[in-house]
Parts: structure tokens; C-alpha cells; sequence
């Protein structure tokens, strides 16, 4: 039976249609509202708006549910890898042997960036942040590798997936090596997607980087977990863009800006600065609470909240236990991993934190399974950004694949002044 909303403005009552998601979501369909009634909603921050129908990622932020294409995320951090996680985001199943090969082939023949664009790592500022770099290089990847008109658009479309797939993994590392004034790795074709990451990161012709099986298994999980998470900023950034019909390129590199702050996939690093000045702070978390508390101060508990989320965040969960896992293996202590597990004792006690629904959300440990691995401060964005991007290519995809496709257009409610006339300068006050 179809279901419907009935709203009543100046006493005249409109049906809207109720449409159910797979898992039972249900949610008032607008679409004819302007149409039929002359009015628009107002959704500040879009916490109340569908922006679109996707079957890519479930997430229930009551019941802390995440699965990619119907697998639970645990499940995929569990036995999967990051090739095969990003193949099923991307075809929305996960690939037989064949298909895996063929797909791993394709990343490694794709993985070695254009020479010239060397030129453009080496003249940025030394300063300059990472993902500010890595937005660049990507919108520059049209500008390298232009399309190519006797390719079908399929064609197009799965090559440029290839390519950023592979490419933005091996221009990350660039931008560390040529940070630090290192010479540059090249991508091997013998080594897994990971394996390939750590070893352009960290080989070095004085002392070779040796491979450890279980951080590449950890840089995996990280990767997986980051791997999408349905309609956020740089996802949407992403759609928005992307429905204006630029390339992709130019979508993904949206969305890296979007993931560059501090209230998005920045606040992974914001949350290892803050532990670092709690560490620094002889350990009292005391003043960073009340301050996070306190109304008129704009601090918050860096990765804690989410929009979703008002329950543990299932990738949270894992990515703790990893911190010890990972730490074990690099035969290291970090302080900040227990300033991390008191800071969320104390808030998870905390009336203001239980009220609010407030939780750890991914980006509360992950730095400390990324400082164990080596990585440094300035790059944790972009191994979030890294992870994200099948799941900035599958939404890309599936909205320019949407029969219903629409270019993005929010509607406002003006508040400004009424019509006026101009006044000449000498007559102005
Ligand atoms: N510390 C203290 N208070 C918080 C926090 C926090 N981390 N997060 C939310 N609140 C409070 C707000 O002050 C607000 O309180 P009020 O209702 O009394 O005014 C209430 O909780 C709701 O907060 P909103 O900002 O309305 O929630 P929203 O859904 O818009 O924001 C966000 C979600 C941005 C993640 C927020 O929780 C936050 O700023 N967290 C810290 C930054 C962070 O960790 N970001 C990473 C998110 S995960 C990711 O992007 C990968």
C-alpha cells in the first residue's frame, strides 16, 4: 500500500508520497512540493534531507550499523582487503579471483605519475599542507591525462577510476618524499596496494624499508574503514559538484577540500594535537572537558560526535583495538593511546557527553594507529583521503548514472533588504 504525509498550508491539505528504503527508512518525498504549493523546506546543514536514493552504504547511527553494498564493515576489515573493498564500493559486488587480478593488473599499470607533474610537487612551498597539495595535483590529473575521444565514455569512466585509484596513492607519498627533501620511490609492480604505499613512504637509498605484513594488513583495515560512509561533506561535495557534469577529477578534488577540515576528516589530526597538549598538560584532561562543556567557547572534543552516529561508532570500536595491535608490533608505547582511553572514560561518564549522544567516532584513535606506522602529523588527512576514494567514485558514479540525475540546486530563504535604489557616491553618507 502506498503510504503518504499530509501537510495542510492555509487550510488547503497536499498528500506527499512516504518512500521506504531496503532497510525499512522511511522518508516524505518533496519533490513536487514547490510545484504543488508554491513553498520550499528549510533544512540548515541538511540534517533532515535526503539528497538522494543510494545503495551503496547502510549506516544506522542509533544502532552504530555500517556495511558497504549490504557486508558489515567488520566483516571487510576482517577479510578483506582495500583493492577488493574499493571493487565492490565501485561495482557494488565483490570480485571473483579473476576480476581481483584483472583489477590489481590495472591499479599497478596506472600506479607511476606523469613526469612533468614532478615540476609542480617541487615548486609548492615547503609549508604547504599536504591536502592542499593533493586537491591540486588531482584537478591537475584532467590537465595530464585529457580524455580521449575514441574511448567509449564507459571506457573513459573506468580508466580515470583506475587512474585515481592508483595515482593518488603514489602522488601522496610524492608530496611526503619531496616535503622532506628525500629522493622519490617509484611504485613496484611486485607489491600490494598497501605494501606499495609504505614502501614509497618510507624506502630510502641509505636504509631499505622493510616490509612488515602486519602493518600492511593494518593499513588495509585503516584504509577500509575510511572506505565510505554515505551522504557526508566530502561525499556530497562531491555529488554537488559532480552534478554539475565536470570530470571527475575535478569532483574528487571537491571533496578532498571538503575533507581538509578540522570538523571533517581533519580532525584526525586535530585530535592528536589535542591529546599532545593534554599529554603536555601533565595529563589533566579536566580544563579540555569543561572547556568542550562550556557554551561559550567554541573547543570541542576533537573526535567525538557525529552527525549520525548517536552510538558508539562501529569503526571507532575496531580502530581502537588496532591501536594496541599495531603498537605491540612496532614494539612501541605511546603515552597519547592512554590519554585517548582515560579521555573517553571520563567524557562517556560525563552527563554532557551521555545527554548529547556523544561518542568516539573514527578519527579518536586513528591517529595513533597512523603515528605508529610512521606516519607523519601533516599526512593524516590525506591517508583519510586516500580511503575514501571509492567511496567519493561509487556516489560520483551512481549520481551520474541516476536516470533521475539533477544538477544540485538547494533553494534560501532571503533575508535581506527589500528592493532599494542605487545611490550615488557624493550623495552617500
Ligand atoms: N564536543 C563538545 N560538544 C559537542 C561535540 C564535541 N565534539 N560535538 C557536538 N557537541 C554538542 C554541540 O555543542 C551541540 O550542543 P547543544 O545542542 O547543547 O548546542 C550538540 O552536541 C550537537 O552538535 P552539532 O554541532 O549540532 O552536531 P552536528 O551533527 O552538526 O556535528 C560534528 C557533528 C561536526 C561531528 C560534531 O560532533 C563535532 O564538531 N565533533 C568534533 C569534530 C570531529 O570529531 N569531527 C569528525 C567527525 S567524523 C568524520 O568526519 C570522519
Amino acid at each position: 500500500m502506498k503510504q503518504s504525509a499530509k501537510i495542510i498550508i492555509d487550510g488547503k491539505t497536499f498528500e506527499l508520497p512516504i518512500i521506504t528504503g531496503s532497510e525499512g527508512e522511511r522518508v516524505i518525498d518533496i519533490s513536487r512540493l514547490r510545484k504543488d504549493t508554491g513553498l520550499v523546506t528549510l533544512d540548515p546543514g541538511f540534517a533532515n534531507t535526503a539528497s538522494c536514493q543510494s545503495s551503496i552504504t547502510f549506516m544506522d547511527g542509533e544502532r552504530g550499523i555500517l556495511r558497504y553494498r549490504g557486508i558489515p564493515v567488520g566483516q571487510l576489515a576482517e577479510h578483506s582487503t582495500f583493492v577488493e573493498t574499493a571493487y565492490l564500493l565501485i561495482n557494488g559486488e565483490l570480485p571473483t579471483q579473476k576480476q581481483l587480478n584483472r583489477f590489481s593488473v590495472m591499479l599497478n599499470d596506472h600506479s607511476v605519475v606523469h613526469e612533468d607533474m614532478r615540476a609542480f610537487f617541487e615548486n609548492f612551498p615547503r609549508w604547504a599542507h599536504p591536502m592542499g597539495i593533493l586537491s591540486s595535483m588531482v584537478n591537475a590529473l584532467r590537465a595530464f591525462y585529457p580524455e580521449i575521444l575514441e574511448r567509449t565514455e564507459e571506457e573513459e569512466i573506468n580508466i580515470s577510476v583506475t587512474r585515481l585509484l592508483s595515482k593518488v596513492r603514489t602522488m601522496a607519498a610524492m608530496s611526503y618524499k619531496i616535503f622532506r627533501g628525500h629522493k622519490l620511490v617509484y611504485p613496484r609492480h611486485d607489491l600490494t596496494y598497501a605494501a606499495n604505499f609504505l614502501n614509497m613512504m618510507f624506502d630510502s637509498p641509505v636504509r631499505p624499508y622493510v616490509i612488515d605484513e602486519h602493518l600492511v594488513q593494518a593499513l588495509n583495515v585503516f584504509w577500509i574503514l575510511h572506505a565510505d560512509h554515505e551522504q557526508n561533506c566530502s561525499t556530497a561535495a562531491v555529488r554537488l559538484v559532480g552534478s554539475a557534469k565536470v570530470n571527475l577529477y575535478a569532483a574528487i578534488s571537491a571533496g578532498i577540500c571538503a575533507l581538509w577540515g578540522s570538523l571533517h576528516g581533519g580532525a584526525n589530526q586535530a585530535v592528536v594535537e589535542m591529546l599532545s597538549q593534554i599529554h603536555a598538560n601533565g595529563g589533566d584532561m579536566a580544563p579540555f572537558i569543561a572547556r568542550a562543556k562550556d557554551k561559550n567557547d567554541p573547543f570541542r572534543l576533537m573526535g567525538f560526535g557525529h552527525r549520525v552516529y548517536k552510538s558508539y561508532d562501529p569503526r571507532a570500536r575496531i580502530m581502537k583495538k588496532m591501536c594496541d595491535r599495531v603498537l605491540d608490533r612496532v614494539k612501541g608505547h605511546d603515552p597519547l593511546l592512554d590519554v585517548a582511553k582515560r579521555l573517553e572514560e571520563v567524557a562517556l561518564k560525563d552527563p554532557y557527553f551521555i545527554d548529547h549522544h556523544l561518542y568516539p567516532n573514527v578519527d579518536f584513535y586513528s591517529g595513533i594507529v597512523l603515528r605508529a606506522m610512521g606516519i607523519p602529523l601533516n599526512m593524516f588527512t590525506v591517508m583519510f583521503a586516500i580511503g575514501r576514494l571509492p567511496g567519493w567514485i561509487s556516489q560520483w558514479k551512481e549520481s551520474i548514472e541516476d536516470p533521475n540525475w539533477k544538477i544540485h540546486r538547494p533553494r534560501q530563504i532571503y533575508t535581506g533588504p527589500n528592493e532599494r535604489d542605487y545611490v550615488p557616491i557624493q550623495e552617500r553618507d
